[in-house]
């Protein structure tokens, strides 16, 4: 199989992934971090510095957690956010609307061809052509957004190339937050992660979800396609991010990248 179709497949697979787990996506979510996760993308966000005008983009915006908590965190701000599974989208729409943010985050479906995004300005027209491949280009002007987050969706991304395009479309002073999970470098932290993380989580995916396989890859794929924090950081540096430091959640097993465009 050659290289494009291998990453055509994976790129399918994860789609077909999200899809058949978005259903359960928050629930499991929840059961799986011990709830952290709601903590954890606080913290992320208050790295942030918003302020009331700025415009954010988010990317894997899934079922639309990270989106909200920005929109919570300073009313004054506005979040696109991107992803490419229809279901993910659909939950996050719906959470949106009930609790009243829908003019204020627009989820827009990437991959698709030229739209313009409602109630944004013209130059927020936007195309996406998002994938795993190397020609991953966020069509959006240079210098659009002030913050762009990424939430546990980096290893499903091809990582040098989104954060090339991120740096492009970040103003000047722009900030690139990341937040995912990560390997936990204490001795003790790290065999307990790994029972919980290799045994116990694809359990927990066939008790709550009816099936682990989804569980199994979740894992698979941090060490497969997820640098460690170290090198996440260096490929900040590579694609021009300045200040770039991360931190780590509850002893490592999660952690917040943060990178700054030059002004
Ligand atoms: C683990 S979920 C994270 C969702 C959300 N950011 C959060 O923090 O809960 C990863 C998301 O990335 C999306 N995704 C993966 N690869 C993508 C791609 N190439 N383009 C757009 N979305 C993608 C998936 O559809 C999924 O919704």
């Amino acid at each position: 199989m050659m290289d494009s179709e291998l990453k055509d497949t994976r790129k399918h697979y994860v789609q077909k992934l999200f899809s058949n787990i978005a259903h359960n996506y928050d629930r499991l979510n929840g059961i799986i971090s011990f709830g952290f996760h709601h903590q954890w993308r606080k913290f992320a966000i208050s790295k942030a510095q918003l302020i009331p005008g700025n415009l954010i983009l988010d990317l894997c915006s899934g079922t639309a957690d990270f989106a909200i908590c920005a929109a919570k965190e300073n009313e004054g701000i506005r979040v696109i956010g991107l992803d490419f599974c229809d279901e993910m989208l659909e939950i996050g729409k719906e959470k949106i609307k009930k609790i009243g943010l829908s003019d204020r985050i627009e989820l827009k479906k990437a991959s698709l061809p030229a739209t313009s995004i409602q109630g944004f300005r013209e130059s927020h027209s936007v195309r996406v052509c998002d994938s795993i491949d190397s020609k991953i280009c966020l069509l959006f002007k240079e210098n659009t957004f002030d913050v762009v987050t990424i939430g546990f969706g980096l290893r499903h991304l091809n990582i040098s190339g989104i954060f090339n395009e991120v740096e492009r479309v970040l103003k000047p002073e722009g900030r690139l937050i990341t937040l995912d999970a990560a390997k936990p470098t204490g001795l003790v932290m790290k065999g307990l992660h790994r029972i919980y993380f290799y045994r116990i989580l694809p359990l927990l995916g066939r008790i709550f979800h009816g099936d682990k396989e989804p569980y199994n890859y979740l894992p698979k794929s941090l060490d497969l396609y997820l640098p460690d924090k170290e090198g996440l950081k260096k490929l900040m540096e590579k694609a021009g991010f300045v200040e770039v430091q991360y931190f780590n959640l509850l002893g490592g097993v999660a952690t917040v990248h943060l990178g700054f465009k030059n002004g």
